[in-house]
């Protein structure tokens, strides 16, 4: 218990006992110097070096009345740590008070939540140990005050939860302390009008009701006034990618065919569970949370759903078809995997898998230039009836006989040989206008979209850093010809802004080099030579710079970029700028023994990277602008469990995980927001993963981390092995990882991936995406019931892709 002094009423807490749970003693000084000279108007105080008589002396400092005969108590000097929930308790040890209250005197501001004696604060974002001071004021009915303070010393963020543990269950498992509300679910109705969700394969009408496969999220906050408000945490849109479909549990027996022909309907249905949707999200109180099923901001945008192309390769040839004779305007969005945040309030959806859709019958190579069949050939637009076979569907619908690309017209304005070309951009939603119609910019290239970190330093470019999620393909880069003007982040015309910094710019290529630096390579028309010929390819001369961004992957392959394993998200870190890259895995024939590089230089059990890794690199300058960088690699997956000798231990779970931390195949990727403790000094980073690797053990997870800096771990040579050669590899790998740097803090239910991740400003609720749960299960054997098995442990319903909103149950700042 605190000591107290009843002569005056002062806690001097345990001082001199406990130095990790006290201000030090150069603080206290501090303190009362500092005290003492605005008492005694400025004179110098006598010297720290009589601490205890200085403490002593605080009595009369501290307390304005002297006998009242009430003595107050402000409880124990206390320590903790950024973003943890601090409760103070004062008592009225003696005497009678008629009110008491709390009030900070000292260290950086806190809002002090008063109820009775008590008081609650957020601890704050510190760079190093800090102390901060509060009084408690008792007052009597005389108006005699009487004072007692207390010390909370709040160190650096730390993870601050349980590791969660492997996990088969159908749950969302989060750690001791938190809880999960299941949000936006696949067909909860988006308009009054709208129907509840059956969920028996009855439904219809998607386009009002939230999509299939919740992929990569953003929480947009929204004012009272229905504007953006970059600090509202508890009313926000939720705009949320629908990559794809788990076609069985959309049909009340699966997907039919009659006569050859999908039925039109179910091709209707699965069309509009894609794309992207908006539903506002309220927290009534206390991370309280739901969606407003008629909020006049809810929106999907569908495959269907007007957009138009802007940046250099709108009105290209290449983009001519029978919905736009001039190839300036576009149907619809497809396979929106991750995304990218703009400064100026808009989404950036990204275009990933996209080339499946298309069905191109046997005799369209034939009939096509050879630079559209070697485009169409190295995107991998070769599927003669396109996923889900919607186009065999009995119609003359173009909103469905669009994905045959077939040449079958006289020219480009009679049928839809180029609408493969329409796809794998970014696309950029204003999620305030319903209205709005998305912009497709393509001067940020056509590839695999996965995600696009947009990085905007106020006087450089805006950066926006790309994935393009196919084995062997490249890390991108598109950085804008004008600098960023914090001025533009309010403009209310925010495709316009868009206009400005998506539509000019210059996009790169990344080359990792042996030696931790790196080059991005400048995808510009007369700096990109001849692809040379190779294999079935004939050589591919670019003919402007169109072409260029429709067929970056030919361009980054005629510059000698650096094939990665499965580039995947990105992310920036928000305080050193560093951006991550997640490497989701690869395979033998795409990474074997003899084929790895320095950046991806693992591949073992005649499996490639079956586990993944993630790359981080610092821009040389720390600008978005530079040419150069340098990288390492910061972590790499590993089933620990797998390792089980010597040589596994070292040369495959290089990073030292252990099963509190072990992951597989790393796909989402983010940093805990600036705006947030969590975000700020050492920002924690999330990493998610879509494994099948690890799935013998764990469902997939999400995981926690405290990440160093480039350059912080060592050079590093794997040895590789196939059994039948073995070689070695140089590279770069960051610290290791250590319980305290890396803890898992979310496993979820069966077959599903975890993908999707942001946060209310304050960082004090997570919203996470749980995609395709049961996806090996069909309508006769339903795998998962998630999310009803969430709290029903005996559920029966068909599963659903759904947000979760994760809380943590002290109202603290999550993972801290
Ligand atoms: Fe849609 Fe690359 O994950
Ligand atoms: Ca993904
Ligand atoms: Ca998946």
């Amino acid at each position: 218990m605190t000591p107290l002094d009843p002569a005056c009423g002062y806690s001097d807490g345990d001082v001199d006992t406990n130095d990790t749970t006290t201000p030090s003693l150069e603080t206290l000084a501090d303190n009362r110097f500092s005290r003492r000279q605005t008492i005694m108007g400025g004179a110098k105080a006598t010297g720290m070096a009589l601490m205890g008589t200085a403490m002593l002396a605080a009595c009369d400092d501290d307390n304005t009345g002297s006998d009242a005969g009430i003595i107050v108590n402000a409880g124990t000097n206390a320590a903790t740590s950024a973003g943890r929930v601090v409760t103070l308790t004062g008592t009225v040890v003696a005497g009678s008070a008629s009110s008491t209250t709390w009030t900070q005197t000292d260290g950086p501001d806190v809002e002090l939540t008063l109820d009775g004696t008590t008081a609650t604060f957020l601890a704050p974002a510190v760079e190093e140990a800090i102390d901060l001071e509060f009084t408690f004021i008792a007052t009597t009915s005389d108006g005699i005050e009487r004072k007692a303070v207390t010390y909370v010393r709040v160190s650096p963020a730390v993870l601050g939860f349980t590791a969660v543990e492997h996990s088969l269950a159908d749950t969302v498992v989060v750690p001791t302390g938190y809880s999960v509300t299941v949000m936006t679910r696949l067909g909860d109705p988006l308009t009054a009008a709208t129907s509840a969700y059956a969920n028996d394969g009855t439904d219809t009408d998607f386009a009002n009701r939230i999509g299939d496969h919740a992929d990569a999220l953003h929480y947009f906050g929204l004012s009272a006034a229905g504007a953006p408000d970059d600090m509202a945490n508890t009313r926000g849109l939720m705009v949320q990618n629908h990559e794809n479909i788990t076609e069985d549990y959309l049909h009340p027996a699966g997907p039919t065919t009659i006569g050859g022909a999908r039925p039109l309907d179910e091709v209707r249905k699965e069309i509009e569970c894609h794309g992207v949707s908006v539903a506002e999200y309220v927290d009534s109180g206390n991370r309280t949370w739901s969606y407003v099923q008629d909020s006049s901001f809810n929106r999907r945008i569908t495959p269907n759903t007007p957009m138009t192309l802007s940046g250099p390769a709108a009105g290209s040839a290449w983009m001519t078809t029978a919905y736009s004779a001039d190839g300036t305007g576009a149907r619809g969005t497809i396979n929106n995997c991750a995304n990218g945040i703009s400064a100026w309030h808009t989404n950036l959806t990204c275009e990933e898998n996209w080339a499946g859709y298309f069905r191109r019958d046997s005799g369209d190579d034939a009939n096509r230039t050879p630079a559209q069949l070697t485009s169409l050939q190295r995107y991998g637009v070769r599927s003669t009836s396109g996923n889900y076979r919607w186009s065999s569907a009995s119609t003359t619908d173009t909103t469905i006989t669009r994905w045959n690309a077939t040449i079958m017209g006289a020219d480009a304005t009679e049928d839809f040989r180029n609408e493969p070309f329409q796809f794998g951009w970014v696309v950029e939603i204003d999620p305030y206008d319903p209205t709005s119609t998305p912009r497709k910019r393509t001067a940020l290239g056509r590839f695999g979209h996965e995600g696009a970190f947009v990085r905007a330093v106020a006087g450089q470019p805006v950066g926006a850093y790309m994935g393009d999620d196919s084995r062997g393909e490249y890390l991108y880069k598109y950085v804008s010809n004008a600098n960023w003007n914090a001025g533009d982040a309010n403009n209310a015309d925010r495709l316009a802004v868009g206009d400005k910094y998506l539509d000019h710019g210059t996009l790169y290529v990344a080359r990792f080099n042996a030696d931790g630096t790196g080059e991005w390579l400048p995808l510009v028309y007369g700096q990109v030579p001849p692809r040379p010929a190779s294999g079935s390819y004939p050589e591919y001369t670019f003919a402007d710079q169109a072409d260029i961004l429709i067929n970056p992957r030919l361009a980054a392959d005629a510059l000698g970029a650096t094939p990665m394993d499965r580039p995947e998200w990105t992310a920036g870190n928000p305080v050193t700028g560093e951006i991550y890259l997640t490497l989701t895995n690869s395979n033998n024939s795409n990474r074997p023994v003899d084929g790895t590089n320095a950046a991806n230089p693992r591949s073992y059990w005649n499996s490639g990277n079956p586990n993944g890794h993630i790359v981080r690199l610092r821009e040389d300058g720390d600008t978005t602008a530079a040419r150069t960088f340098a990288w390492d690699i910061y972590m790499f997956g590993a089933d620990t469990l797998d390792c089980d000798t010597a040589f596994e231990q070292t040369n495959i779970n290089i990073s030292d995980l252990d099963t509190s931390n072990d992951f597989s195949s790393p796909d989402g990727a983010y940093f805990s927001r600036e705006s947030a403790v969590s975000g700020q000094f050492n920002p924690v980073f999330w990493i998610q993963t879509d494994d099948g690797a690890m799935t013998d053990v764990t469902n997939c997870m999400m995981l926690a981390a405290m990440p160093g800096t480039v350059g912080d771990g060592n050079a590093f040579t794997v040895t590789n092995t196939d059994g039948a050669q073995t070689t070695t590899q140089g590279t770069h790998v960051g610290a290791l990882a250590t319980p305290a740097t890396l803890r898992r803090f979310l496993v979820g239910p069966v077959e599903c991936e975890i993908t999707g991740i942001d946060m209310t400003p304050d960082g004090r609720t997570l919203f996470v995406g749980i995609q395709h749960p049961g996806e090996r299960g069909d309508a006769g054997n339903v795998t998962s019931h998630w999310p009803e098995s969430q709290t029903n442990a005996s559920a029966t319903s068909r599963p659903r892709s759904a947000v979760v909103a994760i809380t943590k149950d002290d109202g603290g700042v999550i993972a801290l």
